[in-house]
């Protein structure tokens, strides 16, 4: 109930007017977002790599309904692109991108594009574009455009959320030598008709599908906190003799971080999603979304100065 309220909320202008100009927000916030600026990025991306992990980079700004947004949204991972070439990190970082930052409300073929200009600017600094999955209602035009993008960028990485009724069709179609699938649980608001409810059903789905993807031939990124999947994922890595770089695991920034470097020592490959920028309402909802504790943890802060 609270998480389908909180992520209704994140769709509420009303809502964000009041989170957002809250005092002391920030600090809450920024325990899940990296900064506002490419500085910032820059300097977190270089902090995490030489720790060892692996980072995607989020350009926060998704539901874009303006053109305008759209192009300067593409400028942006763009100028990201261009420096994390420079400075020699384009094999340790990727940017993940969401199609309703570039357009796909507007126009399903100008997100296409975008999306491909993304693609292009990721290849000339030698590293990867993820496509984030996001509402239901825009997984097959995400899927979609997987495959076009596939088609010049073979390296273009896909998202199936677990929560899916069909997550396991998802999983058995991209398992192919070569696919890079980010498996989650799935973070929108969903309906039963499309998508498992029962927190034990979600996580039910996403072990029969990480057992799809580590009996494939494609490059699962096993994207979970969660302790008892870690488990299994290790467990499946060791039935199906994968080697430790065929498959990666990925959580958020601000999240687990001990256990994103316990793993990381332990010679597992461990990706940080790292998002940036001031339009950070959306993301941040959703992580409160994850975890009650995090409101009680927000709404205390705010009641306690
Ligand atoms: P679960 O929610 O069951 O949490 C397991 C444990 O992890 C909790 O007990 C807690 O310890 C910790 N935890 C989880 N969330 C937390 C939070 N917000 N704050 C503090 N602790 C928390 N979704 C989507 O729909 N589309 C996408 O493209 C992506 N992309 C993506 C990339 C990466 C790298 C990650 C890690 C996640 C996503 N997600 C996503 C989000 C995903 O769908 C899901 O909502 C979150 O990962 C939380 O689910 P867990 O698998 O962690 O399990």
């Amino acid at each position: 109930m609270l998480r389908q309220a909180l992520l209704v909320a994140s769709r509420s202008g009303g809502a964000r007017r009041v989170v957002e100009t809250a005092p002391f927000t920030g600090d809450v916030v920024r325990r899940f977002i990296a900064g506002e600026t490419i500085e910032d990025a820059a300097d977190v991306t270089g902090r995490l790599t030489g720790e060892g992990l692996l980072v995607t980079l989020d350009v926060l700004g998704e539901d874009t309904h303006d053109k305008g947004r759209a192009e300067a949204n593409v400028a942006h991972y763009v100028e990201l692109l261009e420096r994390l070439g420079a400075a020699g990190l384009g094999t340790r970082a990727e940017v993940s991108l969401k199609l309703s930052a570039v357009g796909q409300t507007l126009d399903e073929d100008l997100a296409l594009e975008n999306a491909g200009r993304v693609c292009e600017a990721a290849r000339s600094s030698g590293t990867t574009v993820t496509l984030d999955m996001e509402e239901p209602t825009t997984v097959d035009a995400n899927l979609r455009a997987v495959h076009e993008l596939r088609r010049d960028f073979p390296d273009v990485g896909a998202v199936i959320q677990s929560y899916l009724r069909r997550a396991e069709e998802h999983c058995a179609e991209l398992a192919y030598e070569g696919s890079r699938v980010r498996l989650c649980k799935g973070a929108y608001a969903a309906p039963a008709a499309v998508a498992f409810t029962d927190k034990e059903e979600i996580d039910r789905s996403y072990v029969r599908c990480m057992k799809i993807l580590m009996a494939g031939k494609g490059y699962p990124m096993l994207a979970t906190h969660d302790p008892r999947l870690i488990e299994i994922a290790g467990a499946l890595s060791v039935l199906h003799e994968r080697d430790a770089d065929t498959f990666e695991y990925q959580m958020l920034y601000g999240i687990r971080s001990q256990e994103q470097r316990r793993l990381a020592a332990e010679g597992a490959q461990v990706r940080v999603y790292v998002a940036y920028g001031r339009d950070w309402y959306r993301y941040f909802m959703r992580r409160l979304a994850e975890r009650p504790a995090n409101l009680r943890f927000f709404v205390r802060s705010l009641a306690g100065r």
